[in-house]
């Protein structure tokens, strides 16, 4: 478990004999032909198995280029992460990361589109994995969707499949990118209930990127805060709360508030959620 278990502090927890995944003094900087960026300084996490951690942090400071260096689809200049103890050099079905935009294959139906991530368990028949495709599709509430294509879906369905397609394949780790960032708020509220379901059932660990305060302090156990670009971890939050969460309980909005206050404070103006 965690080292530190305070509401908050400006330290980042070390490293455990425990820790699912471990991000060690990592830093990047993009080079392009006009500019160098300088997108995450020295950031160091470390997440347990089953926790689910939060990041927030204004925009361009460099999470998703976080998210991308823990999936293993961006090598870091300095620093290195762990996953299970051992060095991440590659991406790989055990880290299987959600995005914004869910990225399906519009040629595929819904049913098609899980089954495409299930290529990663080449160990399972085919008969095993139609079989593991439908249980998920049910698990987000699309059985009756299978055969839909990608076009004839509402937003929310869409990374309902996204999320079907990450969990089939079973990776211990979850990453999930703003995944909600594009929806309206009311589908953004089912799927908390329902990534909190399935979270419950599986026990997965989760770093979930957001810039909403209320959806962090809803999923999260902790809450990672980064500074404005080059990204640091600043600050974290304990999200001492029950489960399942409603994004409406006084607790949970004086959590979010917390973070937001912190942020403003880390770019010196408005938040906006
Ligand atoms: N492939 C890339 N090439 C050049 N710059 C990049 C690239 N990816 C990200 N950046 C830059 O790195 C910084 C951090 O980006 P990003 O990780 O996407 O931030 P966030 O997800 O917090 O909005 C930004 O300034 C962005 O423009
Ligand atoms: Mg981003």
């Amino acid at each position: 478990m965690l080292d530190q278990v305070t509401n908050q502090s400006t330290s980042a927890p070390v490293a455990t004999a425990t820790s699912k995944l471990v991000v060690e003094r990592v830093s990047k900087w993009f080079r392009t032909p006009h500019a160098t960026v300088h997108a995450l300084d020295n950031v160091s996490m470390q997440v347990a198995a089953g926790e689910v951690v939060c990041v927030v942090g204004p925009s361009g400071c460099g999470k998703s280029t976080l998210l991308d260096i823990i999936a293993g689809l961006t090598k870091p200049d300095a620093g290195h992460v762990l996953a299970d103890g051992q060095p991440v050099t590659g991406p790989g079905p055990r880290r299987l990361v959600v995005f914004q935009e869910p990225s399906l294959f519009p040629w595929l139906d819904v049913f098609g589109n899980v089954m495409f991530g299930l290529r990663l368990c080449p160990e399972l028949s085919n008969g095993e994995r139609r079989e593991i495709a439908h249980r998920y599709l049910a698990l987000v509430g699309l059985e009756k969707f299978e055969r839909a294509h990608v076009h004839e879906l509402s937003g929310g369905m869409k990374q309902r499949v996204a999320l079907a397609r990450a969990l089939a394949p079973d990776p211990q780790v979850l990453l999930m990118d703003e995944p909600f960032g594009a929806l309206d708020a009311m589908t953004r509220e089912h799927l908390y209930d329902d990534i909190q379901r399935i979270w419950s059932d599986s026990r997965k660990t989760i770093v979930f990127v957001t810039h909403n305060m209320r959806e962090a302090a809803c999923l999260g156990d902790r809450v990672l805060l980064m500074s404005k670009a080059p990204g640091r971890i600043v600050q974290h939050f304990e999200i001492p709360l029950p489960r399942p969460r409603s994004i409406y309980d006084v607790e949970l909005i004086g959590h979010a508030g917390r973070v937001a206050d912190a942020l403003r404070g880390t770019i010196g103006g408005g938040v906006t959620e």
